[in-house]
């Protein structure tokens, strides 16, 4: 392929990755978006093995090694859980990063990249690859532990280090010393010394910081890993001087951020706060398991929820992780249709922070079949609930808690909730009194308005809807 068809393709691939990105940001154009988003990868990957730069004596090496990485790839989707997926996405981050380390030390010792440099372009190579190996480092160790976090294989408390700032403040000025020292090594071997001792501490550093970060600040840790792997691509594509890589590395580096400030917002944290750590250390304590209630709770039984459903004229139904859990996405489609069918205005209230991952039950919704344009953004319709007859809520539990607006002591103060307690009825389905992720009691059981469902939400809502239908 000549270089004017390979830079072409690479104009046509990063117009479709805007594309792809502009797709994403609506659910009815979301599949378009990730179909634009697989022809332009494939364009990409096509155009850079079939490109200049690659000799034909290479193709056996990256034939193999897309072989194993695509079925790696494949088959950790096909057997991945949809609550899975913040743990695969952060596992996907690191290997971001370390390709990032190891392409910048490959390109570092690699006697021909080196000779192409002289003077000041030298000085610029140098400070490409300094910059990429250690963002490289910080998101594939930051992802790594990240991982662990979120699979539960190291504790979700908070680590926090005394003087940790201070430690990180040095951390970065050894790394900013070592990058002088690297810039004026005169030979490779020379250079070698900074570049390792600077990766050595990028890597402490990401354990550190990802380590300092509480459970329910961790989607928005992911969210801003996604951003350093961005960063970290890019940084790679000036070493490679590849415009694609480039441009692809500031799209990702640059949503990513964007989605850690939305979610930010929808959990009134502040953005350093997060990246500063210690999220549940301050400001109040979460409730221990098994504290004692804060009052009583009024039960309800699936017969009664469907007679209050069926009286409604207003229902809205906010859905959380517990419908994600029990898979109870499709009998509330059911259960949605049969009641619009009988003339009841339904809708549902998406919290941007709801399930474990951004756009958790958009996903689910749209899989059952769910109408678009019943399903509503938090900031859309958090005013109508007193004009609403029965608020559903079906295994959520932080994103519905009052007390994020009526305690400044609770530990998810000034976070956005959906206002269900607002409604006439408010139903709570879920199996025990158990807090949710961010382990704090809820306020909303115990209020006069509220019942509560207990059971397993499949099974609970096929008896609603059996109640309902007969
Ligand atoms: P949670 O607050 O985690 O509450 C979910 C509730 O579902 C639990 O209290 C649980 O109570 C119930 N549940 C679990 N399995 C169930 C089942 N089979 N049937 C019925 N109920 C079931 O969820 P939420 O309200 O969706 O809030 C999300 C939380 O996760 C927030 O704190 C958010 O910050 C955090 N988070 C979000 C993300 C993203 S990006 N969305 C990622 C990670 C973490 P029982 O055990 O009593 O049934």
């Amino acid at each position: 392929m000549s270089a004017t068809l390979a830079t072409a393709s690479y104009i046509g691939a990063t117009i479709l990755f805007i594309l792809s990105l502009g797709g994403l940001s609506n659910p009815e154009t979301s599949r378009r978006g990730n179909l634009y988003g697989i022809i332009g990868m494939a364009i990409a990957v096509l155009a850079t093995v079939f490109g200049p730069r690659v000799t034909p004596a290479g193709y056996a090496w990256i034939i193999a090694a897309m072989v194993i990485g695509g079925s790696i790839g494949l088959y950790a989707a096909r057997i991945v859980k949809m609550t899975q997926m913040p743990e695969l996405v952060a596992l996907m981050h690191s290997l971001v990063g370390l390709a990032a380390v190891l392409v910048g030390f490959a390109n570092y010792i690699d006697p021909a990249a080196s000779a192409e440099f002289q003077g000041a372009e030298k000085t610029i190579h140098e400070v490409e690859i300094y910059l990429g190996i250690l963002i490289g480092a910080v998101t594939f160790s930051g992802s790594v532990i990240a991982f662990g976090k979120l699979s539960a294989r190291i504790s979700g408390k908070p680590m926090l280090l005394p003087g940790r700032h201070w430690l990180n403040l040095a951390g970065l000025v050894v790394v900013l010393w070592f990058g002088w020292r690297f810039i004026q090594a005169h030979s490779i071997p020379e250079g070698m010394l900074p570049l390792a001792v600077m990766t050595v501490i990028a890597l402490l550093f990401g354990i550190h910081m990802v380590m300092a970060i509480g459970g329910a600040d961790m989607p928005v840790v992911v969210s801003m890993l996604n951003s350093y792997s961005g960063w970290a691509a890019a940084a790679t594509g000036f070493m490679l001087s590849n415009d694609l890589l480039i441009v692809t590395g500031a799209l990702v580096g640059s949503s990513g951020a964007i989605l850690s400030y939305i979610m930010c917002r929808a959990m009134n944290r502040r953005f350093l706060a997060v990246i500063a750590g210690g999220f549940g250390t301050e400001g109040g304590k979460p409730a221990a398991p098994g504290a004692a209630p804060a009052g009583d709770v009024s039960p309800i039984g699936a017969a009664e929820t469907a007679e209050l459903l069926r009286e409604a004229k207003n229902v809205i139904i906010v859905p959380g992780y517990g419908m994600a859990v029990a898979q109870a996405q499709h009998t509330v489609y059911e259960i949605t249709k049969l009641l619009r069918d009988k003339g009841v205005n339904v809708r549902f209230g998406i919290h941007p922070v709801a399930g474990r991952m951004p756009g958790h039950m958009n996903v689910l919704l749209a899989e059952a079949k769910v109408p678009y344009d019943i399903v509503l953004e938090m900031d859309e319709l958090n005013e109508d609930f007193p004009g609403t007859d029965v608020s559903m809520v079906i295994g959520a539990n932080d994103i519905v808690n009052p007390s994020a607006q009526e305690d400044p002591a609770s530990p998810i103060a000034g976070m956005p909730v959906l206002q269900v307690w607002k409604a006439k009825t408010s139903i709570v389905m879920k199996r025990s009194m158990a807090s949710g992720y961010a382990g704090v009691d809820n306020p909303l059981f115990y209020k006069e308005n509220n019942r509560m469902l207990f059971g397993d939400a499949k099974k609970m809502l096929d008896e609603v809807l059996a109640a309902l239908k007969a």
